[in-house]
C-alpha cells in the first residue's frame, strides 16, 4: 500500500511542473463524476503479439482518480496458449481472479521455490509484492484475468524485454555468463525482441 492519503481525494494533474512520490491534486473545482469512474479495462485488448497477450492498466496514469488511494487493476486478456511472461511488480503485491477460462498462475520465492495451480473462472491467486510471475493461458479459448495492486502505480520489470531488449542493452558478454550459453544464443534472443 502506497502512504495513506491526508484527504478524501486527490485527483492527480498529470501534467503539473513537480511530482515527488504521485502527483499534485487538481483543483477540487475541476473535479467531476468522470474523474473516478473508469472504462479502460471494459475493451479486450489485442493480443496479436510474440507472447499472446496484453495488459490493459488502470493506475494512476490512466485513471487519475486513484492519486494517493494506494490501489490499482490491470485487464489481461490472453490468446489460446499465450503466456503473460515472467514478470514483478516491485511497489505491490497483486491479487488477481480468473474472468474467463483457465489460467496456469505460478511465482517464485527468493528461495527459489516455485508455488503454481491452474485455475478456473472465478478463482483467485495472490502474487506477493516483488516477486517473479506468470500466467498462461491453458485452456482451449481465450481467458481473462483481473488483477488488483496495493499500489496506484507498481511498477512491472518484465523480465524478457529487462534483459534482453533494455537501451542501452546489456553486454552479450554479461549476459552469456549469467544464463552460461555462448553469445550466438544471446543475440538470437535479443533479435526475437528487436534488439541486438
Ligand atoms: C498480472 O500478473 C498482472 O500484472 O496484471
Ligand atoms: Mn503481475
Amino acid at each position: 500500500s502506497d502512504p495513506d492519503a491526508l484527504q478524501d481525494f486527490c485527483v492527480a494533474d498529470l501534467n503539473a511542473a513537480t511530482s515527488v512520490n504521485g502527483f499534485p491534486c487538481k483543483p477540487d473545482s475541476q473535479v467531476s463524476s468522470s474523474d473516478f469512474f473508469f472504462s479502460g479495462l471494459s475493451m479486450e485488448g489485442n493480443t496479436a503479439n510474440l507472447f499472446g497477450v496484453n495488459v490493459t492498466a488502470g493506475n494512476v496514469l490512466s485513471f487519475p482518480g486513484l492519486n494517493t488511494l494506494g490501489i490499482s487493476m490491470n485487464r489481461v486478456d490472453y490468446a489460446p496458449g499465450g503466456v503473460n511472461p515472467l514478470h514483478s511488480h516491485p511497489r505491490a503485491t497483486e491479487a488477481g481472479v480468473i474472468i474467463l477460462g483457465e489460467v496456469l498462475v505460478g511465482f517464485i520465492t527468493t528461495r527459489n521455490v516455485l508455488y503454481s495451480k491452474v485455475l478456473k473462472t472465478g478463482e483467485m491467486f495472490v502474487i506477493p509484492k516483488g516477486l517473479v510471475h506468470f500466467q498462461k493461458n491453458v485452456g482451449p479459448g481465450k481467458a481473462l484475468t483481473l488483477t488488483a495492486f496495493n499500489s496506484q502505480n507498481p511498477g512491472a520489470v518484465i523480465l524478457p524485454t529487462n534483459l534482453f531488449a533494455s537501451n542501452p542493452t546489456i553486454p552479450n558478454e554479461i549476459l552469456a555468463k549469467n544464463f552460461q550459453v555462448d553469445e550466438t544464443v544471446i543475440t538470437g534472443i535479443k533479435s526475437k525482441f528487436g534488439s541486438s
